[in-house]
């Protein structure tokens, strides 16, 4: 798997999932690869036994935990889950975990983009051979939303709302019907959903809203609010995590400096509450202070590092990429952004060291 960027969560989690197998005793639904007790744990963490041991599940998703565990009831009925937030709070994250658990795929997705088109959702035709056969089951181009349906597994809809409304639409007769109905095919066009089969969709509050969704659409879908991670120390053990998942990928042999990622989780905390530790009030950029932002933050110093400087981390390489994730969207981001820094001088060099370095490498503060 060292070729691949970034593989399935199924494949990267392929030895948890398997300890999971191993030790299930909860009561499973139908088509379901594991107990929606053994895929919380899954998602958020544990010990199990296996016959060959205890094994340790990882945790990846922070924040919510009763938010999790509803997701999966969710999926376990007749309604999809619908998982709506700003951009960064995992909820790809959070959609691809739970497939992968559930059903043992996390790649039978569609893309929602102002393009989509209704056949990308249904399905489509190979044209060649839809002339030299005709309309068979052979020239047919399942979606995934069909191929969910046919195996019995989640079809996921990633970024739903950038979708027009009436091609959203389409969803409706397939959730409330579990059907989808191929008159190409005359009598055998008929597909009905096996059990197992669910839909995930995601949606940022940022684009276009889940205000333009119908509300029959709407009312076919469990609706779950993932909010940003708001406690500090989480929002650390994020950035340690995957930015060593990075660096491996990456094939960068640094390792992570859990105090910078401190030094970051705080900045991206506190610009994002609109106040310091001590209460001071500062001005939120416009621009989302995401979690996952941080991250990419933290990664893009590492790489500096790695490729230019001999490995020597550098404070001042950091705030220049932050400045840069920070004000891409409105230049006025700046002014709050020094602010900030200008504030956090004030109240944070007491506490020393890696602060002081960081607050006067800043060129925010010249
Ligand atoms: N609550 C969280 N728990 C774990 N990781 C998180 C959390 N919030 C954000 N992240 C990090 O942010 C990354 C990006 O999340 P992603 O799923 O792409 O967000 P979204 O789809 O909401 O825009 C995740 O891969 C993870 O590293
Ligand atoms: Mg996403």
């Amino acid at each position: 798997m060292d070729n691949f960027i970034k593989p399935p969560v199924e494949v990267r989690y392929a030895d948890e999932l398997a300890a999971l197998a191993a030790s299930d005793k909860g009561r499973r639904p139908e088509n379901w690869k594991l107990s929606p007790r053994a895929v919380r744990t899954f998602i958020l963490g544990g010990k199990v036994d296996t016959p060959s041991g205890k094994a340790e599940i990882s945790k990846k998703f922070y924040g919510n935990d009763s938010l999790v565990e509803r997701a999966i009831i969710t999926l376990a009925g007749s309604r999809g889950l619908m998982l709506v937030g700003e951009p960064g709070t995992a909820k790809t994250m959070l959609s691809e975990l739970l497939s992968a658990a559930c059903c043992g795929v996390s790649t039978n997705t569609v893309q929602g983009t102002a393009g989509t088109t209704e056949d990308m959702i249904k399905y489509s035709w190979n044209y060649a051979l839809l002339l030299s056969k005709g309309p068979c089951r052979e020239a047919l181009v399942p979606s995934p939303l069909l191929i969910g349906m046919e195996q019995g597994i989640f079809a996921r809809f990633e970024e739903i709302t950038r979708t027009p409304a009436e091609i959203q639409d389409s969803l409706i007769s397939v959730m409330s019907d579990q059907i989808l109905n191929i008159p190409e095919l005359g009598d055998d066009g008929l597909v009905l959903a096996r059990q197992g089969f669910n839909i995930i969709g995601t949606a940022n509050t940022r684009d276009k809203g889940v205000n333009e969704m119908s509300g029959a659409l709407k009312r076919r879908f469990n609706f779950e609010t993932v909010e940003p991670v708001r406690d500090v120390k989480q929002e650390k053990e994020i950035i340690i995590r995957e930015a060593e998942d990075m660096a491996k990928a990456g094939h960068i042999d640094m390792p992570v400096d859990t105090d910078v990622a401190e030094l970051l989780a705080v900045t991206y905390h506190e610009l994002r509450e609109g106040r310091t530790a001590d209460g001071t009030v500062v001005e939120r950029p416009s621009a989302i202070m995401s979690t996952a932002e941080a991250v990419s933050v933290y990664f893009q110093a590492l790489s500096h590092a790695w490729y230019y400087d001999d490995s020597r981390f550098d404070l001042g390489i950091l705030t220049e990429i932050l400045v840069g994730a920070v004000c891409k969207e409105n230049r006025e981001d700046l002014a709050k952004l020094r602010a900030y820094f200008r504030t956090a001088s004030k109240d944070k060099t007491k506490e020393g060291g890696l602060w002081k370095t960081y607050l006067s490498s800043s060129k925010l503060l010249k």
